[in-house]
């Protein structure tokens, strides 16, 4: 990883791109959204002061983990004056987005644990498939192959059987 000089108090986008890891395309984008700021030499060109590269670098490890950047962006706004997030900041942020990570993995883990039925399956149903619609109660207990069956034993219209 490219270094840095100390004397440097302000990067090009290709500097904090080649420091940071981060696509210069990226970097674009986390600006528009407001993650990081840039001011403008007088030749228009973006010029970024050295804590971009922790704002960076938070962003990337938040969005690591799967935290959406509206998420983020929030989190890095309640930061007073706009600082730079420390290592206090990210053990706190980390606690309270710990939740919402582990909800998402009880919820990968559903879906995992229901794929292989549901491809064989193949209904996608919006009532009872589990990846059509993943808070659907019935899909906790099983997937829409196993409800078959029951469906069969309830009370309903006649259907014919297909035998004499
Ligand atoms: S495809 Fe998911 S239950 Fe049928």
């Amino acid at each position: 990883m490219p270094q840095i000089p100390q004397s440097l108090h302000e990067l090009s986008v290709g500097q904090l791109s080649a420091r940071s890891g981060a696509a210069v395309s990226a970097l674009h984008f986390y600006e528009s959204k407001g993650l990081i700021s840039s001011t403008r030499t007088s030749g228009n060109q973006r010029r970024y002061s050295r804590d971009a590269l922790r704002r960076v670098a938070f962003v990337r490890a938040a969005q690591r983990v799967g935290i959406p950047l509206a998420t983020i962006r929030d989190a890095l706004a309640e930061l007073p004056e706009e600082r730079t997030p420390n290592r206090a900041d990210w053990a706190r942020l980390s606690e309270i987005w710990r939740g919402e990570l582990d909800e998402r993995i009880t919820q990968l883990h559903r879906l995992r644990d229901h794929l292989t039925d549901c491809i064989g399956c193949g209904c996608l149903s919006l009532e009872t498939c589990v990846l059509s619609n993943p808070d659907d109660v019935n899909g906790e207990k099983m997937t829409g192959s196993r409800l078959m069956p029951e469906r069969a034993r309830l009370p309903g219209p006649e259907q014919p059987t297909g035998q004499p």
